[in-house]
């Protein structure tokens, strides 16, 4: 298993390098990457293979369901990174229909740490409950969820002090939220973006 692993990593590493001969040696100098995506740890919706991105052109932060928790360390840390380093102006927060997280949180008790993990997607879910109570099927209406968490994480993000000071100080820079489709590949833009430029 790790093998195959391996050997596919030195077959990739060969190819990428014939294409472009001295490609890793330009890497590895630094990264200039363009977006900071925000997503779901889900094995089907990696950040650069569904945006069609290669090694240096995102940076990543991941979790389950995508939740953005104010006081995660790690993902402030990546963020003030993101924001205060590389100069990054297109942040991303990247939900995804069918996902497992905000299933979960649908569901009742006890996942275990699960349950404090989405309890956003919980209090999400009794805030509109009249609204999702409209949803025709069960799988509607989580997927229904999981837009609305994406439009509140884009707001969440949006209200870091990371982000506040970096507005104040005349930054270019702007948060968006997508939703990726398992069924079809295709990123949707839930025209919840915030920010100047
Ligand atoms: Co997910």
């Amino acid at each position: 298993m790790l093998e195959d692993l391996l050997d596919r990593n030195s077959r990739w590493s060969s190819e990428k390098s014939a294409q472009e001969p001295g490609y890793f040696a330009r890497l590895a100098t630094r990264q200039s990457p363009d977006f900071f995506w925000i997503g779901c740890s889900d094995s089907r919706v990696p950040a650069n293979v569904v945006a069609g991105l290669d090694p240096g052109e995102v940076f990543v932060h991941r979790n389950v369901a995508n939740v953005i928790h104010s006081s995660d360390m790690n993902l402030l840390s990546a963020l003030e990174f993101a924001v205060d380093a590389l100069k990054i102006r297109e942040i991303i927060v990247c939900g995804h229909y069918g996902c497992g997280g905000v299933k979960a949180a649908t569901e009742d008790l006890p996942h275990g740490l699960a349950d404090h993990w989405l309890e956003p997607i919980r209090r999400l879910a009794r805030s509109y409950a009249v609204d999702l109570a409209t949803a025709e099927t069960e799988e509607t209406r989580r997927d229904r969820l999981a837009e609305l968490n994406v439009v509140e994480g884009v707001r969440r993000v949006a209200e870091t002090p990371i982000v506040q000071r970096a507005w104040k100080l005349g930054a270019d820079l702007r948060v968006h939220g997508l939703i990726y489709g398992l069924a079809d590949g295709r990123l949707r833009d839930l025209n919840c973006s915030i920010g100047r430029g």
